[in-house]
């Protein structure tokens, strides 16, 4: 599949066969995650890989959804703001690094024909419980990973012309 087929052909899949991920494309996917880039190359991230048998009720004090929980597997990207880059007026750059592992990983899911769908609206002091974070650990998302039991529908995107701007805003 070619970069631009990927990009179309990746959606949120919100229906999971139970089948088992083969270790060799979960460690695909995880290593598009190791290559993502970060800013200052400061790879100030965790990455948790929670096998979904026998802990169904716990992930599901995470997010509730009955989906996130019938895949093989939940994958979940920490932030460390305190190792990340910060710019000089103070913007701390831990989420947008996360963001981009977390793509990384969707997008190599989506190659390797495994399904995932970014969960940002997880309840985050479950999930601090779920992976024992310490303190100074974030949890920024997690994704189911799994083959699609579902099927892809329509992208609605806005217009490129609605979300271009060329040098400036007007
Ligand atoms: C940062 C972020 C957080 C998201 N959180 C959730 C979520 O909690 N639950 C959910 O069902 N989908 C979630 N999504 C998926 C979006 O709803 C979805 O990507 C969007 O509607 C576009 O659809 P597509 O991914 O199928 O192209 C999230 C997506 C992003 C990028």
């Amino acid at each position: 599949m070619d970069f631009a087929e990927l990009i179309r052909r990746r959606y949120s899949v919100r229906a999971y066969k139970h089948d088992p991920v083969p270790e060799e494309l979960l460690a695909r996917v995880l290593e598009a995650a190791r290559l993502a880039p970060t800013a200052a190359n400061r790879q100030a991230f965790r990455l948790f890989v929670i096998r979904t048998e026998g802990r169904r009720e716990e992930l599901a004090r995470v997010y509730s959804r009955a989906w996130f929980v019938d895949a093989p597997l939940v994958l979940g990207v920490c932030s460390l703001p305190a190792e990340a880059w910060v710019r000089r007026d103070g913007k701390s750059y831990a989420d947008v690094d996360a963001a981009i592992v977390m793509d990384h990983l969707i997008l190599a899911a989506a190659s390797e024909g495994l399904g995932t769908c970014w969960v940002g609206a997880f309840d985050p002091a479950a999930a601090r419980d779920l992976l024992s974070l310490p303190e100074g650990a974030e949890p920024i998302a997690f994704t189911p990973l799994g083959y699609p039991a579902d099927k892809p529908t329509e992208k609605k995107r806005k217009s490129l012309e609605q979300l271009l701007r060329r040098e400036r805003w007007s």
